[in-house]
This record gives C-alpha cells, structure tokens and sequence, in this order.
C-alpha cells in the first residue's frame, strides 16, 4: 500500500505555513511592507541596464558574487573574507540557520520578532526558546542575558532595530550578550540606517560568535533586487558559506549594489527625509485621539487602537496598505506602516483624523 505524502514530507511542515502578506502586495498607497518609497532614479537605472546588457546571459555568474561582495567590503572598510552577499537576506537567514541549527540546537528568539526566524528553526526542529519582549515592547535585557545562560542556548538571533516592534538594543546591550554567552549571536540589522543606536559592526573582530545581517532592501531602495549581506570575521565566515546556495545572486544584483553603493548620496539623502517623516508623523500621531504611537527606531511606526481589523479593513477600502501586527505576542491591537512619501503620509494622518 502506498504511504499518505504527508508521512513521506518533513514532519516539521506541519508547524509551518507559506509566507503570505495579509491585504496582499497592490494598493494606491502601499504601507505594508517597510520598503523606501523612493525608487531608484532613471538615470541611474539606466546605468545599470546599460552595463547589465554588455554581460552574457548564458554564462553563470560567480560561485559567490565576488565582485559584489568587495564592493560592500571596500564599502564598509573591511575585508572581503568577512563579508558573503545572498539573494536578500532571507536566503542568509536559510544560510546562517542550516549553518547553526539542528534536531540538539537551541534557539533563543525575543517575542515578538521577524516572522521568519521561528520559521526556520521549526523547519530544522531545533528547540526554540522565546524570550518575551516587556510590555512597552522594548527589548528585556535581564532576561535574555539570564535565558541565555540558563538554557545555555546555541543560538540568538536578535532584531535589532526590531521587526515588528521598531525597538533597538543598544551597541553595548548587544556586546553584553555576545560577551557573556557562548552561543553565536546573529544581529539582524535590516533597519540600522534608521536607527538611534549604532552598528554593532566593528565588533566582529573582538567577538569571534557574532554575525551581522543587513539587507539593501529598506534604506538602499532594492527590495525588487534582492540583495542581503552577512559580516562575520573571516573564520566564521567561512563556516557559515558551506551551505550557500550556489549562484544565487544574479549579475543585475552584483551590477546594481555597486552603482548605488557608487551614489550613496541618494541613500543618506533618502533616510534623512525618511527620519524627519518618521518624526513628523510620531508627533501628529500624538495629537490624534485613541491611537497610542510607540517610539520608532526603523522606517516604520506602530500604532495602538482600539479595533486594528476594523481599522486595517478601513484603511485598505479607502486604498491604503498598512500591516495588521496585531497577532503577534503583545501587540494586540497594533498596526504597522512605513514612512511613505509626503502626500502619502498626509493622507494616513488625515484618514486616522477622521476615526
Ligand atoms: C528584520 C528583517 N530581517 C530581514 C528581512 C528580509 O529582508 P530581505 O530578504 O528583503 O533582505 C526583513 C524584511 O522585512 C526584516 O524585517
């Protein structure tokens, strides 16, 4: 007798759903999914398709895209050992986990915290151990250094300015941690261009367990390219790239990040409109009756009130995209928007007015 598919697939499926993206990826004035609203000029688009035809499109790029890879190093004044380009950050994310998890490997994960982590870690059925984020949703220091060592975890994996929350651990918070445990210490920084704390980057050296993530999806505009970057000092580095996918990254990717690391004027421009925003909106968000705003370390904001599904449901007939985040541990209630372009933001303010 034939065997049911489902006891012939990986039995760790069954606590794992597909990625989705509640209200989808169209609407008038997309909020949903933190990207720049910002795209990247003609001019310079231009550039880059005006050297991506003189490639050969039969050819496979590089094993690892080298190339790429120098330019983010050159860019972040480190060696090119210490950096490994990815096709977005999420396929690091698969990378880094099958490089570190395991059935005997622990996890500790702050809650709430990007939706992909637990995923992966289900996926490779290693033990995760939540560590509740405090009431105001900041990061509970105590308790992750004190989690850490008592379930002499294997692995953390910190958010940091944190996805969904917007909350930031501080450059010594995060040495702290990586000090006093023996795990490796993965530090996602997909949001740090719009964070009040500092890179915790310069630390790879001085602590030989720690990863930095970073995705060119948010304050570089390139979400559509997919391009992400882990650093690690070389040792690790070399670990860790065992079970990269090989040729993941395109030749239009590696073309793409050099130009626009070429004209990073266009991103420092970008983010400092992108913090004045956030600011503007924080402070009109304030005056409104019956929304809590929380303080905001990324590109997006979150709000409390009173009925987040009526209020999602709302938003989207009238033709803005914000994130339901409401399921996620302790933020019942809550909302999640970026910062979009003036008029945009206009719009949310004066549609939040109107409740
Ligand atoms: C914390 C965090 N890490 C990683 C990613 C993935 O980014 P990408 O795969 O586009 O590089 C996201 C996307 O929203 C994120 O919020």
């Amino acid at each position: 007798m034939k065997r049911e598919i489902e006891y012939l697939l990986n039995p760790a499926l069954k606590n794992i759903a597909a990625y989705r993206v509640e209200g989808g990826q169209e609407a008038e004035i997309k909020l949903n999914q933190n990207e720049s609203p910002f795209d990247v000029p003609m001019w310079l688009k231009e550039e880059i398709i005006g050297e991506f035809i003189k490639e050969p499109w039969n050819r496979y790029p590089d094993i690892l895209p080298y190339k790429g890879m120098r330019a983010y190093a050159d860019f972040l004044g480190i060696s090119p050992d210490s950096v490994m380009m990815s096709n977005g950050s999420n396929e690091m994310l698969y990378t880094i986990f099958l490089a570190c998890l395991g059935p005997c490997r622990k996890v500790l994960i702050p809650d709430p915290s990007f939706s992909l982590y637990e995923k992966i870690a289900l996926l490779l059925q290693s033990q995760i151990v939540t560590v509740p984020m405090r009431a105001d949703l900041d990061f509970d220091l105590e308790a992750i250094l004190r989690v850490a060592h008592d379930e002499a975890v294997d692995f953390i994996v910190l958010s940091t300015p944190n996805n969904p929350t917007g909350k930031s651990l501080t450059f010594e918070e995060i040495r702290l941690i990586a000090h006093s445990s023996d795990a490796i210490v993965l530090v996602d920084e997909a949001y740090i261009e719009f964070s009040r704390q500092r890179s915790v980057l310069e630390l790879i050296d001085e602590l030989p367990n720690l990863v930095v993530l970073r995705t060119m999806s948010k304050a570089l505009a390139l979400a559509g390219i997919r391009i992400g970057f882990a650093i690690a000092n070389p040792l690790l580095m070399a670990e860790i790239a065992k079970p990269k996918i090989p040729f993941a990254s395109s030749r239009l990717a590696e073309i793409t990040l050099t130009k626009v690391l070429a004209n990073y004027s266009l991103v420092t421009d970008a983010v400092s409109y992108i913090l004045h925003e956030r600011e503007k909106l924080y402070a009109a968000l304030l005056s409104l009756e019956g929304i809590e705003p929380f303080l905001s370390d990324t590109n997006f904001l979150i709000i409390r009130v009173s009925d987040a599904r009526a209020l999602f449901q709302r938003l989207q007939s009238q033709g803005i995209l914000v994130r339901n985040v409401s399921g996620y541990h302790l933020m019942e209630n809550c909302l999640r928007f970026n910062v979009g372009l003036v008029d945009e933001n206009k719009r949310l303010i004066e549609k939040l007015g109107a409740l």
